[in-house]
């Protein structure tokens, strides 16, 4: 077994480590991957009194996202919406695995959060079904692969739902609920009741190609680089009339920044290949920014440019004074 004990840490009481098995019925959480999706989960059980195994099988990953939760705990100290002692109280409710089968041996519920790759969520699927308790439930924060063809790579389909949160968990409210083909009522209700002890809206729906959140979200997105692929208005103006005439807290274009270029990308080609319809067919521009690696806020450069601690939002290069005239 290879977890790391933070004995730094101050250690939450037992009965505070086995609290969570209320309505729910879940005890024991494992979060598999610690990038930003997976590390806000673990924040958000923490948080909420769970004992959360996060795993993953790179350990500086596991190591930045440890720290990045820890930060983001500062940040509501800092606001007063938790005190020093529920932060320390959160990263002592964590533990860090680098093995799949050692993190999952005593998890109520498992939600992955590797990359979205459809081989490697199957692979990591089949391995959760050896390693897992049997009535473990198996969950998902895909934001478009099927849920019911994940549930296909386990023996038990019934228990695999899809749980999709949003970027930053610990701030957004809603939690997207995926029924698969084949799941189970009692698992859906178990997991509806789960998203409110996290202080989240649930809101279920059913799985067909981009849910409800990204089957809306992501044509905006891709009309709003349509736009610009066709001149009609510059980035800035794009976002501001998106701002300013919709309250969206983010312009489509900064949103596809920070989802990540990449990911728009593969969310739309599940679209259109889930649908067989063109009109989801992602914009040639957004096909070119990704081959170009201008992914947005992760590689420093996508609608806008990003400069490490500035807060600044400066339009790339690529895109000043080429508004239409
Ligand atoms: N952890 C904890 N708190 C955080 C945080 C994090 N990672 N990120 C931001 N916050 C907090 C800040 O502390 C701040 O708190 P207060 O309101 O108490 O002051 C608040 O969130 C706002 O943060 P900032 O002042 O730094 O920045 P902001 O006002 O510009 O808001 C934002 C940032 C919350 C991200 C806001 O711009 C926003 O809501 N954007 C839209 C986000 C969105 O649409 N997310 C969904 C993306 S789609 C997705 O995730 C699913 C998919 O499948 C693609």
């Amino acid at each position: 077994m290879q977890s790391k004990d933070k004995s730094d840490l101050s250690s939450p009481p037992d009965s505070y480590r086995d609290r969570g098995t209320g309505d729910s019925g879940i005890g024991n959480v494992s979060v598999i991957g610690a990038g930003t999706m997976g590390n806000g989960i673990a924040h958000v059980f923490a948080q909420n009194g769970f004992a959360v195994r996060l795993i993953d099988v790179n350990p500086a990953q596991l190591e930045k996202g440890m720290q990045s939760i820890s930060k983001n705990l500062d940040r509501q100290v800092s606001k007063g919406t938790i005190t020093e002692d529920q932060k320390k109280k959160a990263l002592g409710n964590i533990n860090i695995f680098n093995e799949i089968s050692a993190g999952v041996a005593n998890a109520a519920l498992v939600i992955e959060a590797a990359t979205e790759n459809t081989a490697l969520k199957l692979k990591i699927f089949q391995e959760l079904d050896s390693f897992a308790p049997q009535d473990c439930i198996l969950a998902t924060n895909t934001s478009s692969i099927s849920i019911t063809k994940i549930a296909s790579a386990t023996k038990r389909p019934q228990q695999v739902i899809g749980m999709h949160f949003m970027n930053p968990v610990p701030v957004m409210k809603l939690v997207e609920i995926i029924n698969g083909y084949a799941t189970d009522k009692k698992v859906t209700d178990t997991i509806v009741e789960l998203t409110r002890k996290l202080d989240k809206i649930p809101c279920v729906v059913n799985d067909y190609p981009g849910f409800i959140a990204n089957r809306i979200l992501m044509p905006m997105i891709n009309e709003a680089i349509y736009s610009l692929y066709e001149n009609v208005a510059g980035v800035e103006e794009i976002d501001t009339v998106m701002k300013l005439g919709m309250a969206h807290p983010m312009g489509p274009l900064q949103l596809a920044d920070f989802i990540g270029l990449d990911v728009c990308y593969s969310i739309l080609q599940v679209l259109h290949q889930g649908f067989g319809n063109p009109k989801y067919a992602p914009c040639p521009l957004l096909v070119n920014m990704v081959t170009a690696g201008k992914l947005g806020v992760k590689t420093g450069e996508g609608f806008y440019k990003y400069v490490a601690g500035s807060k600044d939002l400066l339009v790339s290069d690529q895109f000043k004074g080429k508004l239409t005239g």
